[in-house]
């Protein structure tokens, strides 16, 4: 009888503390931040390791400079090189930066060749994921020194770095090991120029000598989770457009959640040099119902 009784008590018991269990952990459960948490998101193929800003040591060298967005009252740090002469810059009419700022919030942000991360931060400060691409050492480090000096200044929310997922890699039409990337020696800076093409490096002034910096390859198909919608690709690569592009087939030929605006930049010189043919790119993307306009040296391709 007792002994019944007991038994009783203990299965009330367990199933009291398996209630409590169950209501503590749907209470901690984080909803929209672990949405893309590569870590956790069952689409996510990590083909490589995302970086996380935590573990890179700071900028030694920082030279900040508050990027402001009168439009949406927000500002994020932007860490330049130590020779640029910003101070302050305000972002008014820059079509890319609006592009991003008017995105889905749950779309995704993917900038190719984000070099000390301006549009990067954009896409932080919109609390979109940001998916961003960069193969220098030093790029990273400046990336990095900016989103976690945005953080520290309480421009952008405690959770800010969970939607950004950054990699030290090149994207290109194929997921390798290593590729080799050449950049400007540290003297000359103008780390933007760094390509796997060594011919199109200095345009105006060459660098003494040119640095190799060893990276993995991967391509987009390869890494971008297949259920989220893709809003902007931003492809700044110095000439490796074509590449890129062809490395996303997948996603542009997604009958929904296909990039909204693919926007990048081609420059006559830089993308001769490299070996491939203006506008490529451009019938590439008409292929698939892009409509492209030139502004300068971007072309900005949409797709309703
Ligand atoms: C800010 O708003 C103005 C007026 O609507 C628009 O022309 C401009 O492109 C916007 N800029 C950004 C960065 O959103
Ligand atoms: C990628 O492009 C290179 C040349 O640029 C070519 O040799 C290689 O076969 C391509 N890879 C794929 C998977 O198409
Ligand atoms: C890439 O190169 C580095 C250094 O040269 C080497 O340590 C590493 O094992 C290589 N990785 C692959 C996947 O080939």
């Amino acid at each position: 009888m007792s002994t019944s009784r007991t038994i009783h008590q203990l299965f009330q018991l367990i199933i009291a503390s398996f209630i409590t269990i169950t209501w503590i952990i749907q209470q901690n459960t984080p909803t929209s931040t672990a949405l893309f948490n590569q870590e956790k998101h069952p689409s996510f193929k990590t083909i490589i390791d995302p970086i996380n800003c935590k573990t890179v040591p700071m900028d030694k060298e920082p030279h900040y400079t508050i990027q402001q967005y009168p439009n949406v009252s927000k500002s994020a740090v932007i860490d330049h090189a130590p020779w640029s002469s910003h101070q302050e810059v305000v972002i008014k009419d820059a079509l890319l930066d609006q592009q991003i700022l008017n995105m889905q919030s749950d779309s995704l942000f993917i900038d190719v060749g984000a070099n000390i991360g301006q549009m990067t931060l954009t896409g932080l400060i919109r609390s979109i994921h940001t998916m961003a691409f960069d193969p220098l050492e030093y790029d990273i480090t400046k990336i990095c020194s900016g989103v976690k000096e945005t953080l520290d200044r309480g421009l952008m929310p405690l959770n800010g770095m969970d939607t950004l997922h950054l990699y030290r890699a090149v994207v290109g039409n194929e997921s390798r090991g290593n590729v080799s990337i050449t950049r400007p020696d540290d003297g000359f800076g103008k780390f933007e120029q760094a390509s796997l093409f060594k011919d199109t490096i200095g345009a105006a002034r060459k660098p003494q000598t040119l640095v190799e910096e060893v990276v993995p390859m991967v391509k987009l198909d390869d890494i971008v989770p297949t259920n989220l919608p893709v809003g902007l690709v931003k492809i700044d690569v110095q000439g490796f457009e074509w590449p890129v592009v062809q490395g996303m087939k997948g996603l542009l030929e997604r009958t929904s959640g296909y990039p909204n605006i693919v926007h990048y930049e081609e420059q006559e010189r830089i993308t001769t040099l490299a070996g491939f043919q203006l506008g490529t790119v451009q019938t590439f993307l008409e292929g698939y119902g892009y409509i492209c306009t030139r502004l300068g040296s971007d072309i900005n391709c949409v797709k309703q």
